[in-house]
Formats: C-alpha cells, sequence, structure tokens
C-alpha cells in the first residue's frame, strides 16, 4: 500500500515537472555558445546581421575579426558597423590577426569593394574595439570554458584560431564545434581552378585546424553554390522594409555582381551566411563524414581541399563535409530573421 502510495507520488511529481517544463518553455534545445570569426566582408555582414537576430538559438560571445577580404582595421570596423546596425553593441569585437601565418597577405577588392562592404555607405561605428586581442580571447574563452561547450563559426582565413592552437593546444577542451565556410570539392574553386578564397588566403592555418582532432564542419563553395540569390527571393527581403533588410538588399545587389557574371548564374552565392543557416536549422542540408587535407604547397594546387568523398583512402574522417542545401529554406529562414531586426 505504501509503495503504491510512493509511486504514484514520484508519477504525480513527474507529470508536474513536465507540465511546468513545457509551460516555460525549458525544453527547448539548448542555445549554442557561439564565438564568431570573420573578415566583413559584404557576406560576413549578411552572416552577423542573421547570427545577431537570433539571440533565442544563439548566445553570441564575442566576434573576432581577421585580415581577409580586406585589411585587419576595415573588417574590424565592418564587424563593429554590422553589430551597431543589428542593434547588438553589446557583442564585443576583438581583432586578431594583420597577416596570415606565412604567405604573403591577399584581399578580395574587387569583388567586396575598396571599404570591404560593397553597396553601401560606411561610417566609424560609435562603439569602439574591445581591449585585448582575438588570439588571446580565444585562449582564455576555452581555456575557461566547460568542455566541448563553445562553438565558432569561422566565416574568413582560419589565422585567429591557429595562432591560439599553437599557442595553447589545451583550448580543444573548450571547443565543441568549429563550422567553416571554406573549401571546395566538386564545384571547382573561386580564386584558382581548384582553391576557394578562405583556404588559399591561409592553407598553413587550415591545415592547423585540420589536424587538431575538434569536430569540423566546412561549408563549401559545394553547397554555397547551390543557394543562389534570385529577384523573388531579394524581393522578399526588401517588402520586409526594415533599415537591416535596406541594407541586406543593397550590399548583396552589388556583391553578386561579379559571380554572376564570372559563373553566368541566375543569381550569386551569400556564403557565409549558410554558415549561420547551418547553425539555425541543419536540417536544411546535407553531408557526409569525409577525410580533408589542404594543399599549402607552393604550386598550382595551393590551398585546394582534397576530400575523400568515396573513402578510398580509408583515412581517418576529421570533416563533415556539406554538399547539399535547401536554397528555399535558407533564403526563408533569413528573411524571418531579418524580420525581427530595426
Ligand atoms: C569566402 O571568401 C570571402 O571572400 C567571402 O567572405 C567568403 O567567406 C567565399 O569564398
Ligand atoms: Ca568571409
Amino acid at each position: 500500500m505504501y509503495r503504491c502510495a510512493r509511486k504514484l507520488h514520484h508519477l504525480f511529481r513527474s507529470l508536474l515537472l513536465l507540465s511546468l517544463m513545457t509551460a516555460t518553455g525549458a525544453h527547448a534545445a539548448e542555445k549554442i555558445d557561439l564565438i564568431i570569426d570573420t573578415d566583413p566582408g559584404a557576406d560576413d555582414v549578411v552572416a552577423l546581421l542573421f547570427a545577431l537576430a537570433s539571440p533565442q538559438e544563439l548566445n553570441i560571445r564575442a566576434l573576432t575579426t581577421v585580415a581577409g577580404n580586406v585589411r585587419l582595421d576595415k573588417t574590424s570596423r565592418n564587424a563593429r558597423l554590422a553589430r551597431e546596425w543589428a542593434g547588438r553593441e553589446d557583442v564585443p569585437v576583438y581583432a586578431g590577426a594583420k597577416k596570415p601565418m606565412m604567405r604573403t597577405p591577399i584581399y578580395a577588392e574587387n569583388i567586396h569593394g575598396v571599404e570591404g562592404l560593397s553597396g553601401v555607405a560606411v561610417h566609424e561605428p560609435k562603439k569602439g574595439l574591445a581591449e585585448g586581442n582575438a588570439i588571446d580571447y580565444l585562449i582564455d574563452t576555452l581555456m575557461a570554458a566547460k568542455p566541448h561547450s563553445i562553438t565558432i563559426a569561422m566565416l574568413g582565413p582560419q589565422t585567429n584560431l591557429a595562432l591560439a592552437l599553437i599557442q595553447e593546444p589545451g583550448i580543444v577542451q573548450g571547443i565543441k564545434e568549429v563550422v567553416i565556410m571554406g573549401g571546395a570539392h566538386f564545384n571547382g574553386g573561386n580564386i584558382t581552378p581548384v582553391a576557394e578564397f578562405n583556404l588559399f588566403a591561409d592553407p598553413q592555418a587550415a591545415e592547423v585546424v585540420l589536424k587538431s582532432g575538434v569536430k569540423l564542419t566546412y561549408l563549401s563553395l559545394d553547397v554555397t553554390h547551390k543557394i543562389l540569390t534570385s529577384d523573388a527571393r531579394l524581393n522578399k527581403i526588401a517588402a520586409l522594409n526594415n533599415h537591416a533588410s535596406k541594407l541586406v538588399v543593397d550590399i548583396l545587389n552589388d556583391y553578386i555582381k561579379a559571380d554572376m557574371a564570372h559563373y553566368g548564374i541566375p543569381g550569386g552565392p551569400v556564403h557565409d551566411a549558410t554558415v549561420i543557416a547551418y547553425l539555425l536549422k541543419p536540417q536544411l542540408f546535407s553531408g557526409r563524414e569525409v577525410n580533408v587535407v589542404v594543399d599549402s604547397s607552393e604550386g598550382p594546387a595551393f590551398g585546394q581541399t582534397i576530400v575523400d568523398w568515396h573513402d578510398g583512402l580509408r583515412a581517418p574522417k576529421n570533416a563533415f563535409w556539406v554538399e547539399g542545401g535547401d536554397a528555399d529554406g535558407f533564403f526563408d529562414l533569413l528573411v524571418e530573421r531579418l524580420a525581427r531586426l530595426k
């Protein structure tokens, strides 16, 4: 009798807890603790607005900047502009590496404009950089983090994380996953016939990250070239008619021109924003676990990602390679999030 009463009591307590959790939403998926490493860059700014408009899912701890599309002072200014436009000056911006680990610096002003932000006017943002540099920030934060708790979105050359890994290999303990925009396999390259810009800009850094043993996901040109703008998709963004949507349409209309002309495609990719969509809604994407290496030797394959898609080498899998994506799903999600901004 007593046992039966106790069982009923436990059952009643579990049911009560369950209904409380449902009422408060406490059962919802945990927020992603996120650091965004970036070289804005037109598509980086779209990605940043997308991410900063998603505080329910993404706990953005900081933006860390790196030289890439343009010089570091400009990428750092553009990251602070994105933060200002999103009304998220609470997120600190740390400036990182001024140049790649070993190779001579390259920039992509021909694609992103001299200010690194095509299609819109830039100004000096009200709020400055955080004190300290991105590499120290990564080391301190990842060493102090709970085991495997922090995700890093990597939207540019991987110099900052590589330098942090070399200086303090113990930081892997804090990393949950690194989600990278970079590389190319089926698609071919966009800066050489075989290399994608972010890996070509610092292949030695990508190599350090690939060998680190951390969980890696690659959103390469294979998928970003399947998720293209169109007039209808840009019109949906424009119809939001807020400041952020106007910025995104102006940025994209200018940014996509070069790729549309170069590849003869009907719209342009929004590369870095696919990383944010992947974090928010991974079910929009498909891929497989593979072995990837990057060629960092001088020659025509410099910066190429070599992906063992068919597992011919039987080598250890070190990355999840995203190859497919739902383009409508991506743009619907982007529109939904931009609608939340002013
Ligand atoms: C990548 O290179 C940069 O120019 C873009 O911002 C993106 O990160 C695409 O190859
Ligand atoms: Ca970028």
